[in-house]
């Protein structure tokens, strides 16, 4: 049974049913399930509209310049062919529109200008995708090339600061941490490493549109169906009521499914053929078009007392990014939350390449930050002569080391008790390169963890139904996640009925506003709204009173009591353990268990948030060992833009990874609710750096741990 499938055999009404809470926190599967793996849950590639035409992308060669020519007339000559988009004929668009502020990365066919390797500079429409490609392939496109420059490194002299752009993050300086590195007994001076890494969802990036009764009709894969539509409206210059954006099965997205170029220019296309088109983007093309985590340099300085108590913590970051958009991978978040030392200072610059733009990918910044500063913390753990998790204990802060600004809650000691008890940390010699295993080094690591768990406005409605059911609606996004099924939950429990009385809605625009499924944000802003509306719905309900067949609706929006919130930096907060044996010989790292222990609020569903933190720590083993984009400095593209040559984790990199968390009361939400869809990847790649510096002596301060870095 579906809960989705609800069909009520009366109309009598029960609406004031004994008020129980016992939903949330129980374990269910996601109630789409069964239509997911038989097939009925249609994605928005597959699903069948009328008349429907279909674009293929056409890609520049070229790193940088201009478009020359655009040989159009023999493709428009090949069968099937509908149209030829370009900078000469296509829609104009609106400068300055983008999900995280203004994006030159929106502006397509808008002028000859090529900013990076794999830039759209055509869209070919035809009646069928084969036809499509086809002519996509024999389009002929001439450029002027120019010189560019892809090569990311630290000292970049044309890097953006504080200073001179608004995009990076102010630096935070407190206390003198010059001195106190000068006044330490010991100090770790290193600079450590992350590579770009490509996002790939499972499901490839696609979207229709159409124009539909005056209004533009979009079925897109997406984090947030009402972010979309606004986007669109700005973008085309059309009123926001106009645009409606639906997708209500997404298969995986990590922050790679925003808003994306595919959709801008299947919008052009059926604003231009006024017929609907779609646009399915190759695995390739994802490569350079949905974003990625760009690479990092970050130079961390701690100095600390002979017990190793932190006097100085000093992290500078610096990432890559776009000529076309400032994208800050703000790695210092983890220093500006886990440790206090007496001084702090971090500063973060970005170096703008011609590159295509990088964008968030799960635990943007923690990821890579977690990396150097828990790296370095074992690095200090050892030079002090002090227990890893002991060192960190010493230097938990009283309130965020950044902000100043007290935790809503901050179980991480629990965390590290529970941890190091299921993991057998207190058996572990702490001297490197002691164990063995035949030709297997062993060793053991851990890192803190930590990651934002905001919460942001949202709009909601539930309809009483005369049947004795209820619908929701929320303009929320399920990326795969089981968001829908968290959602009926915690509207159950809201309600005080059974969960399968409630029929959940999700995913379209017409819902109203509603934040993304994104910064580990989503379900907690979501659940506020629904119960909100529950409430709401109780005043308008008369207990005894029939319901009219029409229902009765009541609605609610939060962004009042959201921002009406006292000051606090609310996270969640974990302890990450790896083993991992290295083969002496070839210097192969497996991971043989890993664990994770988590203080993430309240748990809503523990069957999906345990596959969550599972998930993430598998991207983790896999950001540790595997995953790396490769620049080709000559062609200015990625010479590993395939599933074939770009690695990752596969079922057989990994071993049994077991998830947990300790209570975590918080009341900075009413639901208690922290996010936890991106905590499981912080900390990962350090405590599997870790465990392999313990199995062998080397530390790894450079991303991925490949053959050639171990031994
Ligand atoms: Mo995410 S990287 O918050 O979509």
């Amino acid at each position: 049974m579906t809960l989705l499938d609800v069909t009520a055999s009366t109309t009598t009404t029960e609406t004031t049913p004994t008020r129980t809470h016992d939903a949330v926190g129980t374990a269910n599967t996601r109630v789409e399930g069964i239509a997911k793996v038989t097939g009925q849950a249609r994605y928005a590639g597959d699903i069948p509209f009328a008349e429907l035409a279909h674009g293929w992308l056409v890609l520049s060669t070229v790193a940088r310049g201009r478009i020359r020519s655009i040989d159009a007339e023999p493709v428009l000559a090949m069968p099937g062919v509908l149209a030829v988009l370009h900078h000469e004929n296509a829609p104009r668009l609106k400068p300055g529109v983008g999900l995280m502020g203004p994006d030159a990365s929106t502006l397509l066919l808008q002028d000859d200008r090529v900013p990076y390797r794999g830039w759209p500079v055509a869209l070919v429409v035809a009646e069928t995708a084969e036809q499509a490609r086809a002519a996509a392939e024999a389009l002929v496109v001439t450029y002027e090339e120019e010189p560019h420059d892809v090569v990311f490194t630290a000292g970049h002299p044309g890097a953006y600061t504080p200073e001179s752009s608004r995009f990076v993050q102010p630096d935070v300086e407190r206390g003198d941490v010059e001195a106190e590195l000068a006044a330490s007994a010991v100090v770790v001076d290193e600079e450590y490493t992350t590579p770009e890494q490509y996002h790939n969802a499972m499901e490839p990036h696609a979207a229709m549109a159409r124009w539909e009764d005056g209004r533009l009709e979009v079925v897109d894969s997406n984090q947030g169906s009402h972010a979309v539509a606004q986007l669109l409206a700005a973008l085309f210059s059309l009123d926001g009521d106009s645009v409606r954006v639906r997708s209500e099965h997404v298969g995986g997205a990590f922050g790679s499914k925003g808003f994306n170029a595919h959709l801008i220019l299947a919008v052009m296309a059926a604003t231009q053929l006024d017929r609907p088109v779609r646009v399915v983007l190759t695995r390739r093309q994802m490569f350079s078009l949905v974003g990625y985590r760009p690479a990092t340099a970050q130079r961390v300085r701690l100095g600390a007392d002979a017990d190793g108590r932190l006097r100085a913590l000093d992290h500078e970051s610096v990432s890559l990014s776009s000529a076309l958009q400032q994208f800050v991978e703000a790695s210092t978040r983890h220093s500006r939350a886990l440790y206090g030392a007496d001084a702090l200072r971090v500063r973060t610059k970005v170096v703008p390449l011609d590159v295509g733009a990088p964008s968030f990918m799960r635990a943007p910044g923690w990821a890579p930050g977690s990396f150097a500063v828990e790296s370095a913390m074992d690095e200090l753990a050892d030079k002090s002569g002090e227990d890893p998790i002991r060192l960190r204990v010493r230097n938990e802060p009283a309130v965020a080391p950044g902000s100043g600004l007290p935790f809503s809650s901050r179980n991480i000691i629990a965390c590290y008790e529970e941890g190091a008890r299921r993991f057998g940390w207190a058996d572990r010699d702490p001297r490197p390169g002691t164990r063995r295993d035949g030709r297997w080094a062993l060793g053991l690591g851990m890192a803190a963890s930590a990651h934002s768990a905001g919460v942001a406005p949202a709009t909601a409605s539930i309809t009483a139904e005369a049947d004795g059911t209820f619908t929701v609606r929320i303009a929320a996004a399920d990326i795969g996640t089981g968001a829908r099924t968290a959602l009926i939950l915690i509207a159950a429990d809201a309600l005080a009925v059974p969960k399968e009385s409630v029929r959940m809605k999700i995913a379209d625009s017409d819902f109203g506003p509603a934040f993304l499924a994104g910064g580990s944000m989503g379900t907690t802003s979501w659940a506020w709204a629904i119960t909100e509306a529950a409430v709401a719905l109780s005043k308008k309900v008369v207990p005894g009173d029939p319901i009219p067949p029409e229902g009765i609706m009541a609605r609610a929006d939060t962004t009042e009591l959201v921002g009406g919130r006292e000051q606090r930096e609310s996270l969640g907060f974990g302890a990450q353990f790896a083993e991992v044996a290295v083969d002496v010989a070839t210097g192969e790292v497996r991971v043989r268990r890993m664990l994770g222990v988590f203080a993430v609020g309240r748990v809503v569903n523990p069957t999906t948030a345990r596959s969550q933190l599972i998930g993430g720590m598998t991207w983790g083993l896999s950001m540790a060992l595997h995953e790396e984009g490769v620049r080709d400095v000559a062609s200015g593209g990625l010479a590993n833009a395939d599933l074939a040559a770009y690695h990752f984790a596969s079922n057989a990199d990994v071993p049994v990874i077991e998830a947990d968390w300790v209570d975590d009361p918080d009341t900075y939400n009413p639901s208690g609710i922290k996010g936890l869809g991106e905590i499981g990847i912080v900390g990962g790649a350090a405590a599997i750096a870790n465990a392999v510096w313990h199995a062998t002596g080397v530390r790894q301060r450079h991303l991925p741990i490949r053959l050639d870095r171990v031994l």
